[in-house]
């Protein structure tokens, strides 16, 4: 196949996060939450393709930290006792600053909005009828139980961190672990954020992919720099374009207040650098903090040094559907090629084989019983180890086209040969290539081939 004359991607003109929201929409990756009765703010599903990809994004972070010989995983619950909120600080300071335009009522934040630093100006209206900013909590409240007072107040987590806190003891003592070690979850988050937006960017309800790697005092720097350098080689691996990515660091007098320092993984969206992942060292703050709180002793005995501590933090924590985002927009292309029959666009979605929602695509030449019945056989074959996807609809350039588009890295044609030779052609995604390889040894073929990806 020859090189296409131009690659076009996000950011490129026409081409922005609108693109992917329709591509997202088409193709059953995320679809708007409640969409049949207008759609719920900042609320995304994730379709037949989403779901599929967004296990394969958790999957892949789940091993990078759980497969080491010194993190555990926890799943802990959403809903948490009162008291560790007012602990962690998000009872009294979790708060964004809000102001109300009173002339066109748009809300937004006081402390991020150009329009308002500079001139207080309402961004929607330009108008300075404004309300003074007020701090607004983002916890989502509720209340447990039958009866709705005050004592019953109870929050959706803000962030799946403070799981790990409580369980510090729980998880070092089940698992004889010694320090340093790390406690690895996944989990929803919920926050009541002023302005969600940009898609699947910043959303009220979300999941979070969090470590604390629980180290001795003295030690915190060294593994805050070796964190910084492990998750940045977790996004090389997984495809991210390593000039869409760099670390912000805090300036000292920004740092949260459990913090001693703290970095961002910026990825480069279609609407500029921002945060995709939060690297921090958190000191021993939370334990401190929970110590104080719940009366109990989290201190950590170092049993060959007969010694005592409360363990310091680095944490990394990263939205899933922030970094779903990211593979997204970088593994989009359009390959233009030109030649006497016109211009012809290809769309690819050229994701890491092992982010792609489906590994291998059956096509049957024709639907003719004689190709559709082995072709089926096939299928079910590859699907005790792949995720597969059957299609007979359509061209045959039709259908690879389609599975170009939502990253599928294997299309497998079964065709008339195929009755005599027992083989079937296999195309590649990426290059176009076309292999013939026997039916019986198509599974391990596919295996082989997305373990030598990279
Ligand atoms: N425990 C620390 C913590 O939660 P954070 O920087 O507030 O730190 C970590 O959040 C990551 O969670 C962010 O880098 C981002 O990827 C993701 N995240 C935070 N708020 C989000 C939101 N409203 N929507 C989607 N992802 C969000």
């Amino acid at each position: 196949m020859p090189a296409p004359q131009k690659i076009r991607r996000l950011g490129d003109p026409g081409l922005d996060l609108n693109t992917l929201v329709s591509l997202s929409k088409r193709r059953g990756f995320v679809f708007q939450s409640s969409e049949i009765y207008g759609g719920l703010g900042s609320c995304w599903d994730y379709g037949p393709l989403g779901s599929l990809m967004k296990l394969n994004v958790k999957r892949a972070w789940w091993q990078a930290m759980t497969r080491r010989s010194d993190i555990v995983g926890l799943d802990a619950a959403i809903l948490m006792h009162p008291m560790v909120w007012k602990a962690s600080g998000h009872v009294d300071g979790f708060s964004d600053p809000l102001v109300d335009c009173k002339e066109c009522k748009t809300r937004f934040r006081a402390d991020n909005t150009e329009s308002y630093l500079k001139d207080k100006k309402c961004p929607n209206c330009g108008s300075k009828n404004l309300s003074e900013p007020r701090n607004f909590n983002l916890m989502f409240k509720t209340h447990m139980g039958p009866v709705e007072d005050s004592g019953s107040v109870i929050y959706l987590r803000p962030e799946t961190a403070q799981g790990h806190f409580v369980n510090f003891m729980n998880c070092q003592q089940s698992s004889r672990y010694k320090v340093p070690f790390g406690i690895a979850a996944i989990g929803k988050s919920f926050r009541n954020e002023i302005t969600p937006g940009n898609f699947i960017f910043r959303t009220r309800e979300f999941e979070q992919m969090e470590m604390q790697y629980f180290v001795e005092p003295g030690t915190d720097e060294k593994f805050y720099h070796q964190w910084k350098e492990t998750r940045w080689n977790f996004y090389l691996k997984y495809g991210l374009t390593e000039s869409n990515l760099r670390f912000a660091d805090h300036p000292p007098d920004k740092l949260a207040h459990y913090a001693k320092a703290a970095t961002d993984v910026e990825y480069k969206f279609p609407m500029g650098f921002s945060e995709l992942e939060g690297v921090h060292n958190r000191s021993d703050f939370d334990l401190t903090q929970h110590m104080k709180f719940s009366g109990k002793s989290l201190e950590y005995f170092d049993e060959p040094n007969k010694k005592k501590y409360i363990p310091y933090v680095i944490e990394t924590a990263v939205g899933c559907d922030r970094l779903f985002l990211a593979f997204m927009c970088d593994a989009y292309r359009e390959e233009v090629t030109v030649d006497e029959k016109g211009e012809d666009t290809r769309i690819v979605m050229g994701l890491h084989p092992e982010l792609a929602p489906y590994k291998v695509a059956v096509l049957p030449l024709s639907k003719k019983e004689e190709l559709t019945g082995p072709a089926e056989k096939l299928r079910n074959q590859l699907a005790e180890d792949f995720d597969v996807v059957y299609d007979e609809t359509a061209s045959i350039g039709k259908r690879y086209r389609r599975q170009d588009e939502v990253g599928t890295p294997f299309c497998v044609t079964v065709d008339f040969d195929s009755l005599n030779d027992q083989a079937v052609t296999v195309r590649h995604r990426d290059k176009m290539t076309q292999e013939r390889v026997a039916m019986s040894n198509l599974n391990e073929y596919i295996q082989k081939a997305l373990k030598n990806y990279n």
